[in-house]
C-alpha cells in the first residue's frame, strides 16, 4: 500500500512539474507574429483558443467578454482595409475580436485584456501565430469594426487578433529588466 502511495506521489509530482515548465515556456516564447500562410485551422484548435479566453480571471467574476470569430477571408480582407495597423489580416486564417460589455461598474478593459493574453498564449502553445491589434480606444476603429461585424452598441471591440500558421521564423524578445523591480519599496 505504502509503495503504491509513493509511486502515485512521484508521478503526480513529476507531471505537475512538467506542466508547470511547459506553461512557463509558452509564456516566455509568446511573441507577436504578423505574417502567416493562409490555410484551414482545426476546429479543435479554435475551440481550445476560445476556451483559454473564457478561462481568464475577471473582476467579481463578471466575465464581460464576447468573442467574434471570423473564418471568412473576404471579411478579414474588408477589416484589413479599415484597420491600417492590422494589414496582416489579409494573410490570417482566422481572426478573433474580443469585445467587452462596457459598464461603469465593471472592469471590462482589464478583464478583456486578460482574456486576450490567454488567447495569445493558447495560440503560441498550439504552434500558431497571432498578434493583438488595437481597436479600442480609437472611435473610428470601434465604429468600423462594429459596423463590419454587426456588434451591438453596448459592446466595445477591444482588439482584433489575426491568427494563422506563422510564415517564417519568429522569436520572443527578452524583456526582463531588473531595473524595473522594486523590493519592499520603490
Ligand atoms: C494594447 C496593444 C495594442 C497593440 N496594437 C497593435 C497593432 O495595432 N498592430 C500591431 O501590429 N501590433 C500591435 N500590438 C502588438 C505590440 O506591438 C507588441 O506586443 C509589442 O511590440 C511587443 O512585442 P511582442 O508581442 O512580440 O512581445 C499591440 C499590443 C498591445 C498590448
Amino acid at each position: 500500500m505504502k509503495k503504491i502511495f509513493l509511486i502515485f506521489f512521484l508521478v503526480t509530482f513529476l507531471f505537475s512539474n512538467i506542466f508547470a515548465a511547459e506553461t512557463l515556456t509558452t509564456i516566455m516564447n509568446r511573441k507577436s507574429v504578423r505574417s502567416y500562410e493562409r490555410g484551414k485551422i482545426d476546429k479543435k484548435d479554435i475551440d481550445t483558443i476560445l476556451q483559454a479566453g473564457f478561462a481568464a480571471p475577471s473582476a467579481r467574476d463578471t466575465r464581460p467578454w464576447e468573442f467574434v470569430v471570423i473564418d471568412n477571408y473576404k471579411k478579414m480582407d474588408a477589416l484589413a482595409e479599415k484597420l491600417p495597423y492590422a494589414k496582416m489580416l489579409k494573410e490570417a486564417s482566422i481572426a478573433i475580436i474580443v469585445c467587452g460589455k462596457a459598464d461603469p461598474n465593471n472592469f471590462w478593459i482589464t478583464d478583456c485584456s486578460a482574456a486576450t493574453e490567454n488567447i495569445l498564449l493558447a495560440v503560441e502553445d498550439l504552434g500558431l501565430g497571432g498578434v493583438w491589434t488595437a481597436v479600442y480606444p480609437d472611435n473610428n476603429k470601434i465604429d468600423a469594426v462594429r459596423k463590419e461585424l454587426n456588434i451591438p452598441n453596448e459592446y466595445i471591440p477591444l482588439n482584433v487578433i489575426p491568427i494563422g500558421k506563422p510564415k517564417g521564423e519568429f522569436s520572443a524578445k527578452n524583456k526582463y529588466d531588473k531595473n524595473k523591480i522594486h523590493i519592499n519599496k520603490w
